[in-house]
């Protein structure tokens, strides 16, 4: 967790420089509405060295990099160097880095830190979940119709609109409301932090949510599958809740395609 942190930190600084000089950045086009900045590409490179510096042999698995094989093969860094591009690039202040570590195939320890904030919020298996210094628990909410849900909304260029607003139009009529922040890895951080009760996601991508795994299951949350399975990185579909309303938001995604 040093390690990933103090990357994380280093990172930074190169990433709030860059959001003070928007209009200077270089940016490209990965897809219709997907974007790559120089500012994306910086905070990358500078991960990707400090983690390779304290830990030669890992692997990678980056947004912009792709899967780099290391010689160790059981342990891999998967990297998101701004979750949340679109924000950023829009000076939209809510966007982070995020950093989890998997080990022989199963996430051990996620970072995630919003450096505008400086929240860092950091969880490794078995020993918490923490933002900053503060320990963290997901929320005591019971009822559906008392809780607040993040989610993403599918973008222009990525499929699975129609099955995006039929999960829309369940939770409305269930909850008591419903937010899009713009960054998953965020979104999952703020289900582990109590500020939002649950959020759900289709089509997401193995680096949005790896290290927000992490912190939900370690404040005490859970997070899985559409199916209520542990294929969450395979699939890309995720539910993410307390106790009392991890069972209960499956079935209404259920309940949403059947
Ligand atoms: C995006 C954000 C967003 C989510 C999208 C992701 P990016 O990540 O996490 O909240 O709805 O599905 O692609 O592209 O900013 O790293």
């Amino acid at each position: 967790l040093n390690v990933m942190m103090g990357a994380a930190r280093k990172a930074a600084r190169s990433l709030v420089r860059d959001y003070g000089e928007i209009e200077n950045l270089q940016v490209s086009r990965k897809g219709p509405s997907d974007f790559v900045s120089s500012a994306d590409l910086k905070v990358e490179k500078t991960l990707r060295q400090e983690l390779k510096k304290a830990r030669p042999a890992y692997g990678f698995l980056m947004e912009e990099g792709g899967e780099i094989a290391g010689d160790d093969k059981s342990n891999r860094w998967i990297v998101d160097p701004i979750d949340g591009t679109t924000n950023f690039l829009h000076g939209i202040p809510n966007f982070c880095i995020s950093i989890a570590l998997e080990r022989e195939g199963e996430l051990i320890a996620g970072v995630v830190y919003q450096p505008l904030g400086d929240e860092m919020f950091h969880a490794e298996k078995g020993a918490g979940a923490f933002l900053n210094e503060r320990r963290l628990r997901v929320s005591a909410r019971r009822k559906l119709e008392d809780s607040v849900l993040a989610t993403g909304i599918p973008f222009h260029g990525r499929d699975g609109h129609e099955p995006f607003l039929r999960e829309l139009g369940v939770m409305m009529k269930n909850v008591a409301g419903i937010r899009r922040f713009g960054s998953a890895a965020l979104d999952l951080a703020y289900v582990a932090a109590g500020r939002c009760d649950g959020y759900w996601e289709a089509g997401i991508k193995p680096w949005d949510i790896a290290a927000g795994i992490v912190l939900v299951r370690e404040a005490g949350g859970y997070v899985t599958d559409y199916e209520g399975g542990n294929k969450l990185l395979e699939t890309g579909e995720i539910v993410a809740g307390n106790d009392h309303l991890h069972q209960p938001l499956l079935r209404l995604i259920k309940s949403a395609h059947a």
